[in-house]
């Protein structure tokens, strides 16, 4: 069973590398990554040299060289998790998230069709589940394809799709790209629409692990508008579980739905990790919450995602194992503990791990 996962090097795609090669020993998983400013193989080092692991650079945009590494490799499964995925850099460069996530997804559909592989390794059965068989193309996408809700209501898998930033909108369009290969040509697919994760290995882009570098060095923590924004976070480890559990279980050409039933508003999330971080950093109570500075909000800032993960519990018996407190703490332990990666990412240093590591070796 050969697997190619895309993205390995990123934040969400390192946990399932990481747990793929473990798991698996018997599996060849190869991570094929661009190394954007997101992708770091630091994040992979403990596992880069395990004989069923294989790191390959390229562009899930360069059609050619994507169908000659099918033609080569003869994947049997595909775990798609290559994007381009910070909203706010959406907003001001849309067209990069068109190219990656669009276009490269399309790109990775047309190989994996053309290498005829997954018809040959595995007869399908489209709609009654593949019983252990190889043969997949899972595509890994976002809450943010179904909009924004308002005080209630959660997203199931029938929630209507109402993308409402640039990157929500690719990531739409890439999912119906997957469902549109599934339904015209019997493509072996499979989509998981995820929350908000966090955990260690974050790019410090994004909310929780930028907070966590600035509280570290007595930086203002920016929240956008009024901070009443609601998202449901998940440990990133946990959707690596799901991951694994829907990659081997679920039915051809379904979809789940991943979540952790565990809305916060934006203030209170960073209130919560201030309290966390005054503790760790042997810092007066309050000291960290003085650092929280309101900015000016997001264009089209989706007000609250929820998500019903009823089904995943039901059919295939996921549910998150650590509660947003665990998860926190073990988070904001992982960062403290590696100032050296974060110093590395912050200072785009990572690169030359690349190049000591894989180019000159
Ligand atoms: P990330 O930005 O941390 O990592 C993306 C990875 O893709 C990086 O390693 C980058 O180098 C690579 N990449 C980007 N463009 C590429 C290209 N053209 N060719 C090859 N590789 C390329 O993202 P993440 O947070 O780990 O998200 C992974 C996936 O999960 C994405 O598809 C995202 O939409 C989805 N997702 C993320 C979240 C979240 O909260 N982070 C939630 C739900 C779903
Ligand atoms: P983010 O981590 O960018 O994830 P997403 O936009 O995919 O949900 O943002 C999480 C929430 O935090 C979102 O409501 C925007 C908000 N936010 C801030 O308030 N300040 C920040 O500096 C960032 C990056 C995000």
């Amino acid at each position: 069973m050969k697997i190619l996962i895309t993205g390995g090097a990123g934040f969400i795609g390192s946990h399932v590398v990481r747990l793929f090669v473990n798991k698996y020993p018997n599996y060849t998983i190869h991570n094929l990554d661009k190394l954007t400013y997101a992708g770091n193989l630091a994040n992979l080092t403990d596992i880069e040299k395990k004989p069923n692991y294989k790191f390959v650079k390229g562009d899930i945009v360069d059609a050619s060289f994507i169908n000659s590494l099918f033609e080569k490799e003869k994947y049997n499964a595909v775990i798609h998790l290559a994007a381009e995925s910070h909203v706010d850099r959406s907003i001001t460069n849309p067209l990069e998230f068109v190219m990656t996530n669009v276009i490269g997804t399309v790109n990775l559909l047309n190989a994996y069709k053309k290498s005829g592989v997954y018809s040959q390794t595995a007869p399908l059965s489209l709609g009654e589940g593949r019983g252990g068989e190889a043969a997949l193309f899972y595509h890994v996408s976002t809450d943010e394809v179904y909009g924004a809700l308002g005080e209630t209501g959660m997203f199931t898998e029938e929630t209507s799709y109402d993308p409402h930033s640039p990157y929500s909108a690719s990531k739409a369009s890439s999912d119906h790209f997957v469902r549109a290969y599934y339904d015209t040509y019997k493509l072996p697919v499979v989509i998981s629409n995820c929350s908000n994760n966090y955990g260690p290995n974050h790019f410090p882009e994004k909310l929780i692990p930028l907070c966590i570098h600035n509280i570290k060095n007595n930086k203002p923590l920016p929240i956008y508008g009024k901070g009443e924004n609601v998202r449901d976070w998940l440990f990133v480890k946990d959707h690596a579980v799901a991951i694994d559990t829907i990659f081997h279980q679920a039915k051809l050409g379904s979809t789940y739905n991943i979540g952790g039933h565990n809305e916060w508003t934006n203030i209170d999330v960073i209130r919560l990790l201030c309290k966390v971080m005054d503790k760790k950093l042997n810092r007066p109570d309050g000291t960290n919450e003085k650092l929280i500075t309101f900015v000016k909000d997001r264009a089209g800032h989706d007000l609250r995602y929820a998500i019903d993960a009823t089904k995943l519990k039901n059919d295939l018996g996921w549910v998150p194992s650590v509660t947003f407190e665990q998860g926190l703490d073990q988070t904001v332990d992982w960062y403290l503990q590696n100032s050296e990666w974060l110093d590395n990412v912050t200072s785009g240093n990572y690169a030359k791990y690349y190049e000591e590591q894989y180019v000159k070796r």
